[in-house]
């Protein structure tokens, strides 16, 4: 049995190692999610059956199970030398002449590639399965971030065998985060009250010096692969031969990489990605020249920190000087007060810019920025505008420095400094502005998704004071919507019932609708799961809080305090919203039953519906054969009825279903 299993397990293994490296690494996937998932199933339950079959180098071990400890120190075995920089054409042509002239006339091509802004890691693989890896450090010495890059989907974990598999291969290259992922990742830091990062690269090192490998894996990171350390065995001649091999390796390897015979021609590559850099789903901060042949970089040595063969080509950061119109100060959901600057829109790395946030009032205060001004703004890793320098000698007679606020905006109500003494907040928890922030953070995407009560709305609605709390959007009616602007019977019709749909939505996204100060979605995620439902997670205590791995105290006194404030608003809240019960043991209820799901349900979203079969024990299929044992028909159901009905397979309606499971609480 233990063979048999033991060869079952080495072929999925190979299958899903292939199917990542299609998917992660060319980009060209070949299989549906769902295939994917259903093998990647299959492995895990074999190998929870076989615990002694587990390596290190499954597809399933690509999320540690538990935090790491901290993070060790690896010495690398071949040093991780820094690179030259230069910043224009002149440069880089008196780096081609040290070259031409340290080869002694010799010939000799480059490789240019792209400077992706994220940070240097190395791989070590033994007998082509990944072994650890660690950052640059000071070159010599770096962290030992094994863990956490094991979560990169884009590094192999084992090496794939199309070329001999050398004993020992250290890869070198950049982990960085895709620019998508970064804006998301700061809008959800933003929304949590947790720190912004300046830029990817800042967020793909914070990322990868999380000591919670968990959390790392939830955040996508990329790797490409450009360099190699210590190897057993030489992979070619020429760095393009090393790429190629890394390539049939199964390593990610940047498709942008050009040939270049001479300098003019590395220049003109160079100068062609500067305009063209604005298209690529990354940031790149430059480009790299590098000397092809190896010999010839050996031939040529390093300074101190860095070699001779091999420079980059920074690109100037863009910037654009505009005016500052005025400056308004915002109230953000915790209460924080964020001066903001609104400036006479201009064009920015592809975008108008019309706003640029100062921070704080320490930062407005160091910068001196005053309405009137004339600003240089630039984008912080190409993203988020800054107003990087206030021009004075532009500066209008009698502007005067902005005041730093000693009243909220929008209530009135005295400010505080926060602990820290960085931020000023609104004192009163129920401000208006405050409260149309916490609805709107309520109302959105990842929380409560109410999706047709936008900024507008809420904004209104907290004006005419209809809503004074979360609690009074659920004792909306519809006669009270009519009225407000824009707002006809469709339209009132369609945000009530976008809010009833709300009251079914899971207990982690209201947690994390309430914005609650330190929790955002993923603490929500693991709160839900320990306590289950509303009720129990209202009445934990802070020391049950903090028993629970991965809520610190910092967090526990925080939700606390949140409902030594706010329990009246909890208990009323929890008249109106019922989120699902928590997920029940599996059960055999709907053991060996095929089921196909058809129509919409009111109490089940499709996921949900599948998830509740399969934990039941049955099957979830999505057509109808002979094989079904039944369809559960909901309101509208297609053309699978009446194909269920020609093969004489029974059809049920919700309630029916929701019987079946026992499951009294939907
Ligand atoms: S080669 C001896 N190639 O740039 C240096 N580096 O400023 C070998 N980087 O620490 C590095 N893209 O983190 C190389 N295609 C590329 C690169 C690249 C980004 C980073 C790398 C390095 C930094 C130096």
């Amino acid at each position: 049995m233990t063979r048999d299993a033991r060869k079952r397990i080495e072929r999925l293994r190979a299958e899903l190692r292939g199917h990542d490296y299609l998917y992660y690494v060319l980009n060209q996937p070949e299989m549906s999610d769902r295939g994917y998932d259903k093998l990647f199933a299959e492995l895990k339950l074999l190998e929870e059956k076989h615990p002694e079959l587990v390596t290190s180098d499954s597809p399933t071990q690509r999320v540690s199970e538990r935090p790491v400890e901290g993070f060790g120190a690896i010495r690398h075995s071949v040093p991780m030398l820094s690179m030259d920089n230069t910043y224009n054409a002149d440069e880089l042509r008196a780096f081609d002449e040290r070259v031409a002239k340290g080869l002694g006339g010799r010939d000799y091509d480059y490789v240019v590639e792209l400077k992706i802004d994220g940070l240097a890691i190395s791989i070590r693989y033994e007998g082509g399965r990944f072994v650890r890896a660690a950052t640059r450090g000071d070159g010599v010495v770096g962290d030992d971030v094994t863990n956490n890059v094991k979560t990169i989907k884009s590094v192999p974990l084992a090496l794939l065998g199309e070329v001999k598999l050398p004993d020992v291969l250290e890869v070198r290259g950049e982990v960085y985060m895709p620019t998508q992922s970064f804006v998301e990742l700061n809008r959800a830091q933003q929304q949590e009250g947790k720190r912004i990062f300046a830029n990817p690269r800042n967020a793909a090192a914070g990322t990868l010096k999380l000591l919670d490998a968990r959390i790392t894996s939830g955040r996508n990171l990329a790797f490409l692969a450009y360099a190699a350390g210590e190897m057993s065995e030489p992979l070619g001649e020429e760095h393009q031969q090393v790429l190629e091999a890394f390539k049939k390796l199964g390593l990610p390897v940047n498709p942008h990489i050009e040939r270049a015979k001479d300098i003019d021609s590395a220049i003109a590559i160079c100068l062609g990605w500067e305009a063209k850099r604005s298209g690529l789903a990354y940031q790149i901060d430059g480009m790299v020249i590098k000397v092809n042949r190896i010999g010839q970089r050996d031939i040529l040595g390093a300074t101190g920190r860095a070699p001779r063969w091999c420079i980059s080509y920074k690109f100037p950061a863009e910037r654009v000087e505009t005016m500052v119109e005025s400056i308004e100060v915002q109230v953000g959901k915790s209460g924080i007060l964020t001066p903001v600057a609104n400036l006479v829109p201009v064009q920015l790395s592809g975008t108008t810019v019309g706003r640029a946030s100062l921070h704080n009032f320490d930062e407005l205060r160091r910068k001196d920025v005053r309405e009137g001004d004339t600003v240089l703004i630039e984008k912080a890793g190409e993203i988020i505008p800054q107003v990087v320098e206030v021009k004075k000698q532009f500066r209008p007679s009698g502007a005067k420095a902005y005041p730093i606020p000693k009243k909220c905006p929008d209530c009135v109500s005295k400010v505080v400094k926060d602990q820290e003494g960085v931020y000023i907040r609104c004192s009163n928890i129920d401000c208006p502005g405050r409260l149309k922030e916490r609805l709107k953070y309520f109302a959105g995407r990842g929380q409560m998704d109410i999706e047709t009560l936008g900024e507008a709305l809420i904004e209104q609605l907290v004006d005419t004071h209809l809503v004074k709390n979360f609690a009074d959007l659920y004792k909306l009616k519809k006669s009270d919507l009519i009225g407000l602007d824009r707002m006809g019977e469709k339209s009132a019709d369609n945000v009530i019932e976008a809010i009833r749909k709300s009251e079914r939505r899971a207990l982690a996204r209201i947690i994390a609708g309430l914005g609650i100060r330190h929790i955002g979605g993923q603490s929500a995620e693991i709160l839900a799961e320990h306590f289950g439902t509303f009720p129990a997670f209202m009445a934990a205590s802070e020391k049950e809080l903090v028993a629970i791995e991965q809520i610190g105290p910092t967090m526990a006194g925080s939700i606390c305090e949140y409902f030594h404030k706010q329990m009246g608003l909890l208990q009323e809240l929890l008249e109106y919203l019922s989120p699902p019960p928590p997920k029940t043991q599996r059960t055999d209820k709907l053991a060996g039953k095929t089921i196909v799901v058809t129509g919409s349900l009111e109490n089940f979203t499709r996921q949900q519906i599948k998830e509740a079969i399969v934990q039941a024990g049955g099957k979830a299929s999505s057509s109808v054969s002979k094989k079904t044992d039944f369809v559960v028909a909901g309101e509208s159901p297609g053309g699978k009825i009446d194909k269920a009905r020609r093969l004489g397979v029974k059809v049920i309606n919700e309630k029916e279903f929701s019987d079946m499971l026992g499951d009294k609480g939907r």
